[in-house]
């Protein structure tokens, strides 16, 4: 084991893309909209520069709350989870994840 510091300096985004079969018992954040999602934050954090352009957005599996809509975004570090509609809550989220960013987060 080694260690190595992080590539990202305010954090990272971790944005659902889990996809269940149709006749799971709960609902999954889906595969296309999860990594759609994730395609388009991660363009426009870094087109809009400061902080969230310095952070990193990734894909990850079930965070855990399983919307019936929308997908599961999660803020690192941080101990909220936002679920998005994919189409109408982009410009809210982009917003969000500055203000996130923005935050110190202890280095
Ligand atoms: S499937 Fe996305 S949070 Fe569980």
């Amino acid at each position: 084991m080694r260690d190595s510091p992080t590539p990202w300096r305010h954090g990272v985004v971790l944005v659902c893309d889990n996809q269940r079969p149709q006749d799971a018992s709960k609902p999954g954040c889906g595969r296309a909209q999860g990594r759609a999602l994730r395609s388009w934050l991660k363009q426009a954090a870094r087109q809009g520069g400061g902080p969230g352009a310095a952070c990193r957005v990734l894909n990850s599996s079930c965070l855990g709350v399983c919307p019936e809509h929308g997908v599961a975004v999660a803020l690192e570090p941080g101990d909220q989870i936002v679920v998005v509609d994919p189409a109408t809550d982009r410009q809210a989220l982009l917003d969000r994840v500055q203000a996130h960013m923005s935050k110190p987060h202890g280095r």
